[in-house]
């Protein structure tokens, strides 16, 4: 078993060039762990965000955007062996589902400050109480960032397909992307499959949305030698989106 401590605090993605390489699966939604860098990366973006969200008194209005965030780091915990941000993460996000937002501060507070281990060989991931998220949750930090929560991380992966210049809104809109894949997995549009809206399809579109995600994180870790790739990538991420969209959003 692989264990070790990883610290708190990020460099910037500069340091990802000496990180050992990942390798991306490709054919599957299961876990996809990523460079630790990368990962405390967004470990620390996401519980900073969640932590001043959770302490405003309109956290309610950011809900969904709040409750994807801890859903997704659970799920990161998960892939990376850290069981610690997987429970505490997985008690946030119930704690959100039930508007307990003291509580879920509480925890994004206490993670934050939290020694992770990663490499730990866990159990399967139980989604407990109201954690689970939906897809409109699951959706919802695509959206323009605004008082209503939203991460913008739709527009972050379009304008990537024009510029890298933002690389760690495109490195994060990615790693999420990859999460999120392996929960649309097992959810399914409003009004089920049927007709027009198969099954097959949507595995397609997610197992897409999966692969390409996690390339642009791979692709990152040298984005100026790959910066033509990384760009074509982001589009191909981005056709996976629409591709789904185009059938299955109403
Ligand atoms: C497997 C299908 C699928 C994939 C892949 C997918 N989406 Fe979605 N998306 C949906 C569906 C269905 C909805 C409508 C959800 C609802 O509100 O019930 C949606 C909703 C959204 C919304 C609206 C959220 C809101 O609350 O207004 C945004 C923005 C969005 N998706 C962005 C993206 C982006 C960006 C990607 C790719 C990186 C992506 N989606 C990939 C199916 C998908």
């Amino acid at each position: 078993m692989r264990m070790k401590a990883v610290r708190m605090s990020v460099g910037l993605l500069g340091v990802l060039a000496a990180v050992l390489l990942v390798r991306p699966t490709h054919s599957d939604t299961q876990a996809a762990p990523i460079p630790d860098e990368t990962f405390m990366l967004m470990v620390k973006t996401d519980l900073e965000y969640l932590s001043k969200w959770l302490g405003d008194s309109k956290a309610k209005d950011a809900k969904k955007t709040l409750k994807a965030l801890a859903a997704y780091l659970a799920l990161a915990g998960q892939n990376q062996g850290s069981k610690l941000l997987r429970d505490e993460a997985l008690k946030m996000a119930d704690a959100i589902g039930k508007n307990d937002f003291k509580t879920a501060k509480e925890v994004a507070d206490k993670l934050a400050s939290a020694k992770l281990s990663t490499g730990e060989k866990l159990d399967a991931l139980k989604w407990t109480g109201k954690a689970a998220p939906d897809l409109a949750e699951v959706m919802d930090p695509f959206r323009k960032a605004g008082p209503k929560g939203g991460l913008g991380m739709e527009k972050d992966i379009r304008d990537g397909k024009k510029s890298v210049k933002e690389l760690n809104k495109i490195v994060l809109a990615a790693q999420r992307s990859a999460l999120i894949a392996e929960i649309t997995m097992n959810l399914e549009p409003d009004g089920g499959f049927g007709g027009k809206k198969s099954k097959a399809d949507w595995e397609k579109h997610t197992k897409d949305m999966q692969q390409y995600a996690l390339e642009v994180v791979e692709l990152a870790k040298d984005a100026k030698k790959n910066e033509a790739k990384l760009k074509a990538t982001l589009g191909k991420l981005d056709a996976s989106c629409v591709g789904c969209h185009n059938v299955f959003r109403e």
